[in-house]
């Protein structure tokens, strides 16, 4: 046997390895150069075999073996990347800097005359509630302007449906048993909301067209104690999907055992298209009204990944007795919200059709990370039956979905390796998976070159637990 052959031989056997990419192929050279080198003192003429010995070891190493290679030359980079949370990037809050100096000395009044400085307006300045009414498809006398945060308005709301009565209702939710559908794959915090005050969560898969209907629409005629489903009906949190019409029609018309039923219709994402134009959304008020269900309905919306995400404005529709009825109890709360930020945002906006051209600069941000994250799960995963992800037109996340069993497993490597993933669970309420599959990845926060590479960490975790669990 020529010399090269038997050292290819004994380094096959000996390695017992295989190499199939080439990041792999990198980390083998890497740990192998040594023993290579010594073989090629040895041998004399190795240098030259030194290609085929490579190609050969990608030949016979286990699947296992070159993962595991290929995990711990990611590891040896000492990674810090974070891939968590749907913030804004810095380079997205810089499109808004110039509200920064908005509205600027003496200009205090809205068109209207409004002092903004002072106190009063709880309903929010006029200009502010036509802006957010064309955002949400619902009339300016539906809107009532909040603070910065939709989710303080969510919450503030369950909270007062369950001390007071509400439009429908003869007691509050609270002297009861509460119970809130949540389609999942969802939103974790709006779980959180629930789980804090021991509302009972029901899970409801999602599909393609929104939550299952046929699986809602029994559950809501057949129990009372369900007061409530959380909806994102427009590029969803986390899987991107926007609801079909007929799941709207559905959700407006169904029947409810519970007369005080609600849609929380959670819609942070109307304007966050990827491409375009924002997907098209069925009016939830004008399906509510239609179906005769005025009152089922109440819309949130903020400005939090439009311009700051901590400086941003937060409103909530509703029909004009579900507006009384929270306002009731708002009027206690405070006397007026920040109008100055109103102010602010009305100015830099100027109308809807300012608030579309700057998603549209978002979005010339957004898409290319978006992208990267689809190109290397491609690139890694493709044709493996190991993972599948959804391909979102807009909104601030990209769902995906391991085989059962091993989102847990590949969210713990990938955070050893130092990339951060939410939680495994967090999409379901109580953090309880049940297939253990799914994980939420973020591509906002991160520049494209970290991106790329988390991204390429979190395929080879995906693959590498899953050799584990094969070997
Ligand atoms: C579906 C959804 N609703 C609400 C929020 C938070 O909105 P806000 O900043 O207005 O409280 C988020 C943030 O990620 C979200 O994904």
């Amino acid at each position: 046997m020529p010399e090269a052959a038997m050292i290819f031989k004994t380094l096959a056997t000996l390695l017992f390895i295989d190499v199939s990419t080439s990041r792999v192929t990198r980390a083998i050279k890497a740990q192998y150069s040594l023993l290579l080198d010594r073989v090629g003192g040895i041998f004399g003429h190795i240098t030259r075999f030194q290609g085929d010995v490579y190609l050969l070891l990608e030949i016979v190493m286990s699947d296992l073996r070159a993962l595991e290679l290929a995990y711990e030359s990611f590891c040896a980079e000492n990674l810090s990347l974070d891939m968590t949370r749907g913030k804004p990037s810095s380079s997205q809050l810089d499109l808004s800097d110039e509200m920064l100096n908005l509205p600027g000395k003496g200009k205090f009044k809205d068109a209207d005359g409004v002092d903004c400085r002072n106190y009063g307006g709880v309903e929010g300045l006029s200009a502010m509630r036509g802006i957010f009414a064309e955002v949400m498809d619902v009339a300016a006398a539906d809107v009532l302007v909040g603070g910065n945060s939709s989710l303080q308005l969510m919450y503030d709301t369950i909270c007062r449906h369950l001390l007071f009565a509400s439009p429908g209702a003869s007691s509050p939710w609270g002297v009861g048993k509460v119970k809130f559908l949540c389609p999942v794959p969802g939103y974790d915090r709006h779980f959180s909301i629930c789980e804090i005050f021991g509302i009972e969560m029901i899970p409801v898969p999602m599909n393609g067209e929104g939550p299952q209907m046929e699986v809602v629409e029994r559950l809501v005629a057949e129990d009372a104690a369900i007061k409530g489903i959380w909806c994102v009906p427009k590029y969803s949190n986390p899987s991107g999907v926007t609801y079909t019409d007929d799941v709207v029609r559905a959700l407006a018309i169904m029947k409810c055992a519970a007369p005080d039923f609600r849609i929380f219709w959670d819609n942070a994402y109307a304007v966050h298209m990827l491409d375009g134009a924002p997907a098209s959304l069925l009016s939830i008020k004008s399906a509510c009204e239609a179906a005769g269900n005025s009152e089922r309905w109440i819309q949130f919306s903020s400005t939090s990944k439009i311009t700051l995400a901590g400086g941003g404005v937060s409103a909530l529709a509703a029909s004009q007795a579900n507006l009384k009825f929270l306002l009731k109890s708002i009027n206690m709360q405070t006397i007026g919200p920040d109008k100055v930020n109103q102010l602010r945002h009305i100015q830099f906006f100027g109308d809807y059709s300012g608030v579309l051209a700057h998603m549209k600069k978002h979005a010339e941000i957004l898409k290319p990370k978006f992208q990267i994250v689809d190109c290397v799960l491609n690139r890694e995963l493709a044709g493996s039956e190991l993972a599948c992800w959804s391909k979102p037109e807009g909104g601030y996340f990209i769902s995906l979905d391991t085989k059962p069993g091993m989102a847990r497993a590949v969210v713990k490597l990938a955070s050893d390796a130092g990339v951060k993933l939410t939680p495994a669970g967090a999409t379901f309420p109580y953090g309880k998976d049940p297939q253990d599959s799914n994980i939420r990845i973020a591509p906002s926060m991160p520049v494209a070159k970290d991106l790329e590479k988390a991204t390429e960490v979190l395929a080879c975790c995906i693959k590498l637990a899953a050799a584990r669990v094969r070997e």
